[in-house]
């Protein structure tokens, strides 16, 4: 039965939260294999908004089972501070519902200095715009062999060793290369101590067996991507990247399951496209059309309230993440932002040196360089919020739909016209195999 990956298909920020929570009430479990509290994930219930950075977006459904597997980075007082958000707000009643795994990454305020202070030394083009949730750092130590794991929060005596080394390491970078405070042992192996007790109810010593029986017990397991396609460690617009691998391929490793179960990818999309952080972003509009985009999406981060780079769609960076995901089956959202705009832009292909491009080069200076080729359609005034069926679509908007569709040879299954999850056209159900 469904092992089904939702997966970002541009920048990030598609609007997979929103799309999880939709599917999640169908779903038995909804699992995170990758990133960590870099993630900003909205659902919108009965105009009631919650953020989860860390926590996957099945939350809000008391009979799924959310998983934080060994792929992800936990931010140990970020994680808490959303459960005490959640529970606050009568959700997350029942410890069951949230599994961490012990092999997890354990994210420190440590982590987060290092990025801080590395991203204040790099200066103009250089800088990456990183989320400052320590994500790099993080990986890195665990890349080194030499990251806390989650289940070492609960050994007293592996707890303060680890830390001992972990701290002599970064407080040595802190001071020396960056001119930064030295973060204190005691007061944080205090702190971590008492986030142990707290986040103990929620430990699993192997979510990977977890998750692999639920799918072999024929239970309907969504994965939940964070960042998007192009922010892939090894197939983004590197170095404008972030540092685990965002594709639905990660799904396996971060969670410990073999590509076999995985029965079908959704690529989640906007009508249009942004971008947060530097780097390449061809269809970017640095003009009144891009901040009317901005206006109407609110295009402002989930994590960090910074603005957004909107632009027009760009059908070659989606047909690679078609391409790198094995992308089956497409959610368009957003597309009620497009409203009032008299014509809309579609990058069909790419200019580079006199060639014609479907698909992004491979380096980022290439990348930086093309022209995008834009096809226009016209637009369409109607308010689409309030749509409940696909029919009343303004023309227009099935058009643009259809080239769209046709342009990217793959289904787009839903259509979102608004944050709220009644807000969804479905142009086939999930989980109809
Ligand atoms: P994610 O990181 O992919 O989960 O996306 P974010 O939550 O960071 O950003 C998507 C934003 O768009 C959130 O504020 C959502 O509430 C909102 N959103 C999602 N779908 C739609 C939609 O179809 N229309 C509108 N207007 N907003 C949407
Ligand atoms: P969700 O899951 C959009 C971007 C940052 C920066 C780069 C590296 O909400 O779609 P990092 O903090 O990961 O080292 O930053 O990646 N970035 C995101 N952009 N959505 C996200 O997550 C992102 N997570 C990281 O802006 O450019
Ligand atoms: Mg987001």
């Amino acid at each position: 039965m469904p092992g089904i990956v939702v997966v970002g298909a541009q920048w990030g920020d598609e609007g997979k939260g929103k799309l999880v929570d939709v599917f999640a009430s169908k779903a038995d479990m909804v699992v995170r294999y990758q990133g960590g509290a870099n993630a900003g994930h909205t659902l919108v219930v009965n105009g009631k908004k919650t953020i989860l950075h860390l926590i996957p977006s099945g939350i809000l459904h008391p009979d799924t089972t959310c998983v934080v597997t060994s792929g992800v980075v936990v931010d140990v007082f970020g994680i808490l501070d959303e459960i005490k958000g959640l529970k606050n707000n009568g959700l997350l009643q029942n410890p069951k519902q949230l599994l961490i795994s012990d092999a997890a990454t354990v994210l420190l305020p440590s982590h987060k200095a290092l990025d801080a202070a590395r991203e204040a030394s790099l200066t103009g083009e250089k800088k990456i715009g990183t989320t400052g949730k320590g994500i790099g750092p993080a990986y890195e130590d665990r890349a080194s062999r030499r990251a806390l794991l989650f289940g070492d929060l609960f050994e007293r005596e592996t707890l303060r060793s680890k830390l001992e080394l972990h701290l002599k390491e970064k407080n040595h970078l802190l001071q020396s290369l960056y001119e930064q405070e030295p973060i204190g042992i005691e007061g944080l192996l205090a702190q971590i101590e008492q986030a142990a007790i707290d986040l103990a109810p929620y430990r699993c010593r192997d979510t990977s067996s977890v998750v692999s029986k639920a799918l072999k017990g024929n239970k309907r397991v969504l994965f939940e991507g964070a960042q998007g396609t192009l922010l892939d460690l090894f197939h983004g617009t590197y170095p404008f990247v972030t540092s685990s691998s965002t594709l639905s391929g990660s799904a396996c490793i971060g969670a410990g399951v073999g590509p076999t179960q995985i029965h079908q990818v959704i690529g989640v999309f906007k009508a249009y496209a942004t971008r947060v952080g530097s780097g390449p972003f061809p269809t970017e509009l640095n003009d009144e059309v891009g901040e009317k985009m901005r206006q109407n999406g609110h295009e402002f981060g989930s994590t960090t309230g910074r603005s957004r780079r909107c632009g027009w769609i760009d059908l070659p960076a989606l047909r690679y993440a078609i391409r790198l995901n094995g992308i089956t089956n497409l959610a368009l959202m957003k597309l009620d932002v497009l409203t009032g705009f008299e014509k809309i832009g579609i990058c069909t292909s790419y200019k580079l040196d006199g060639e014609t491009l479907l698909e992004p080069p491979v380096t980022q200076a290439d990348f930086s360089r093309v022209e995008p080729v834009i096809e226009w359609f016209q637009g369409w005034n109607q308010d689409l919020t309030r749509l409940t069926r696909l029919a009343d679509l303004p023309r227009t908007a099935t058009n643009y739909l259809d080239f769209i569709g046709n342009q990217l040879a793959t289904p787009i299954d839903v259509i979102s016209i608004g944050p709220g999850r009644e807000q969804t056209l479905w142009v086939k159900p999930l989980f109809n195999n």
